[in-house]
């Protein structure tokens, strides 16, 4: 019998990908595409809904096609994405009301403040497990009502869907264009929104009044693993077996399936999850409270996240706006041409500071700049405010589960930089480790997919496909740590105050 394959689709900030999964877990196909990053004022953040779709119709079929295989060999479609990112189109005709507002937008700033007033940010935060910043979709959503006439009146008329990228695609996948598709999200998306009760997992009639929403524009919350459809385009006849949000997706393809486990996956933002059991862990140190995964006919598994908004989209920036290097890797040679960062610390404050910070209004800075500081010093606090940024996640992550981690799970596509590696591992004074397949967010779409397809049996055979390929040991003198550590937090001080 010809081999069958699981089918990831990530659908990431940046891109578009399809990779192709084997039994064992094996990565054995990928064809990926990027769409176009849209800035069209300061803080805003944007996407074209539409050429993200051609994308995913393009990458699927490359990625079976580039094996030589054939569509019958694919069992079922995991999809995870981008969260956050929200997206208004027609019911009817399927055309997105103008662009997908993205996760890093900051335009929705004034409004969240007036939204906290008295209360403060953590207003919602028993309901929604998340503070109330420019980061999550329902501000997005109030604000994308708001600024089109007659817009709102539509919504209430059950004209518009919103959805994220997994509702949009499965909508497109399940024959929206053409017909009625399905309008569903999974619950680990529906917990980026703020209008998902974190209990009952079911939209908040509070919340939803509170951002003025009407429940008509929202899709149908689904547990993350099991049947959502058969798509009809793209791959008609194959099943659509999951959808998770792709932090979510890496906890899962990490096998980070039982309390205490957790990993930091390395991204144009990078995120560090800790499952916590079905247990909801209410954060006092700036993490998030959000859902890990829900496999169908069990109750949902829960998370502490910390999120960083710019790691990986420095690096981006410092090739693409400054022109200082031509490809992601050379920054690693770059920065080993010096020995330190000669004094200066890059506080990536694009979007505002994520957490534990939350300041929607923070702008970033370079500081500790002498004569002295070459290109060299940059790339190398370039690199660094990733691993600074994950030493406030971790000690704030550690001081709400009262359990210090003693090795940190990584994958993304930093971890592909060794100075980093080592870096992160000094700073943080713990174990860091690689797995062999460091495409987790795609890895636990396909195992999430499979599982409900029964291509896989049990979480337990997943956890045996997991293999260790790097690892890091700390080094660093504790004296230079603390240093280091004191004079980032100093270059955090500087993002605050800006006036508007
Ligand atoms: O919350 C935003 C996150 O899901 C984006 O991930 O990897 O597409 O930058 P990524």
């Amino acid at each position: 019998m010809a081999e069958q394959y699981v089918a990831a689709v990530d659908q990431g900030t940046n891109s578009s990908r399809c990779i192709l999964f084997d039994r064992r877990g094996r990565l054995v196909s990928v064809a990926q595409r990027e769409h176009r990053q849209l800035f069209p004022r300061p803080g805003w953040v944007e996407h074209d809904a539409e050429e993200i779709w051609a994308n995913v119709s393009r990458v699927v079929p490359a990625a079976i096609r580039q094996i030589g295989a054939d569509p019958s060999q694919v069992v079922a479609i995991g999809i995870t994405n981008q969260r956050e990112t929200s997206l208004l189109w027609d019911r009817v005709t399927g055309r997105p009301i103008g662009h997908a507002v993205v996760w890093q937008d900051t335009r929705t700033d004034r409004l969240v403040t007036e939204l906290a007033g008295d209360a403060g940010p953590d207003r919602f935060a028993d309901r929604c497990g998340l503070p109330l910043t420019t980061y999550f979709s329902a501000p997005r959503i109030r604000w994308m009502l708001d600024h089109t006439p007659g817009l709102r009146q539509r919504a209430e008329r059950g004209e518009i869907l919103f959805g994220t990228m997994e509702t949009w695609l499965i909508w497109n996948f399940t024959g929206g264009q053409n017909g009625p598709g399905l309008h569903v999200t999974d619950v680990t998306n529906a917990s980026r929104t703020m209008l998902m009760n974190i209990e009952t997992l079911e939209w908040d009639d509070e919340l939803l009044a509170a951002f003025d929403v009407p429940r008509a524009i929202l899709p149908e919350i689904r547990p993350s693993s099991g049947v959502f459809g058969t798509a009809t385009e793209v791959l008609p006849g194959v099943r659509i077996g999951a959808a998770l949000g792709d932090q979510q997706a890496a906890l899962f393809g990490q096998t980070c399936f039982s309390p205490g486990e957790a990993k930091c996956t390395y991204g144009t933002g990078s995120f560090l999850l800790m499952n916590t059991g079905q247990e909801i862990v209410r954060s006092k140190h700036g993490m998030l409270t959000t859902v890990a995964f829900q496999i169908a006919g069990h109750p949902a598994t829960y998370a502490l996240e910390g999120s960083m908004a710019v790691t990986g989209s420095l690096v981006q920036w410092f090739r693409d706006g400054l022109g200082m290097i031509h490809t992601a890797a050379e920054i690693e040679t770059l920065a080993r041409t010096v020995d330190d960062n000669g004094g200066a610390y890059i506080v990536p404050a694009f979007s505002g500071l994520f957490a534990p910070h939350w300041r929607s209004e923070a702008r970033g800075v370079i500081a500790g700049l002498t004569g002295y500081i070459t290109k060299g010093h940059l790339a190398r606090a370039v690199l660094e405010a990733t691993g600074f940024q994950t030493l406030e996640v971790v000690d704030a992550m550690n001081a709400d589960s009262g359990i210090a981690l003693t090795a940190l799970k990584v994958d993304g596509g930093m971890t592909a930089n060794n100075l980093l590696m080592q870096f992160l591992a000094d700073l943080l004074d713990v174990r860091v480790v690689r797995p062999m397949v460091t495409e987790t967010v795609s890895l636990g779409a396909a195992y999430a997919a499979g599982l409900a397809v029964g291509y896989w049996p049990d979480l337990e055979g997943l956890r045996s496909n997991w293999h260790r390929a790097g690892q890091w040991m700390p080094h660093m003198d504790p004296v230079r740590r603390a240093t280091e550590y004191a004079n980032w937090q100093a270059a955090v001080q500087r993002t605050f105050n800006w006036i508007r």
